[in-house]
């Protein structure tokens, strides 16, 4: 009893630390990228290979900021969402692990310690598990409060997944959006809840010429 008792409070106490586990990101750096929103316009497009070389904290930060990050003092966002419930969720998905990103903080929360990239990829399309970074796009219904609204969740959704196309293509990066992906394993390592539709996934990074 006493040992089990230990190894409780001890399995408690790692998922506590993990829990709080913050990485700050360094304030978006706009000159990082390096082209118009018409020129980003002009060139965006799906991208479907990969290099593994890895984004600079500093690309991070300006690509989820971009994303989905506040652009104004009342803490409203880059993309719109539909009677501002902000509903949409950006995780990322390295290596390293998996983290939330806090767009108030401008953090990222560590969700889980595992690589989950091969969920992200699924079965059918390997070459996203190649990608440094993928962005998950989530609509947490929960913020509908008594009405939730899937519909209103997946065209919020779309905003991001548009800024994520452009803030990359600014960058230098490359991305496509993909609606496949192995969402009950993603579901499990994340943790999320029914609540939290994942609705689009964005593999992003150094476009690898064919
Ligand atoms: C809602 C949505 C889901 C998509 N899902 C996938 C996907 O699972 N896999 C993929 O390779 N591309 C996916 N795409 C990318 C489209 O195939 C791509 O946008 C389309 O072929 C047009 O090419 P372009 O983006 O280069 O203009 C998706 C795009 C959207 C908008």
């Amino acid at each position: 009893m006493k040992k089990f008792m230990i190894s409780a409070v001890m399995a408690l106490s790692c998922l506590t630390a993990m829990a709080q586990e913050v990485i700050k990101l360094p304030a978006p750096d706009k000159s990082v990228a390096g082209m118009s929103v018409m020129e980003a316009l002009s060139k965006r497009q799906s991208v479907r290979s990969f290099t593994s070389q890895a984004l600079t904290d500093s690309q991070l930060s300006l690509l989820l900021w971009a994303a989905n990050g506040v652009n104004r003092e009342d803490g409203r966002l880059t993309a719109p969402t539909a009677m501002n419930r902000q509903d949409i969720q950006v995780y990322v998905c390295r290596a390293d692990g998996a983290f939330l990103y806090d767009a108030k903080a401008h953090a990222l929360t560590r969700v889980s310690k595992e690589d989950v990239r091969a969920y992200v990829a699924g079965d059918r399309q390997p070459f996203a598990k190649e990608a440094p970074v993928s962005l998950l796009v989530v609509s947490d219904q929960r913020k509908f409060g008594p009405r939730p609204s899937p519909d209103y969740g997946r065209l919020d959704a779309g905003y991001v997944s548009q800024n994520i196309y452009l803030a990359a293509t600014a960058m230098g990066l490359g991305t496509v959006a993909r609606a496949m992906m192995d969402r009950e394993q993603l579901a499990k390592a994340l943790n999320l809840v029914d609540a939290q539709l994942l609705l689009l996934n964005h593999p992003v990074g150094y476009v690898k010429s064919e």
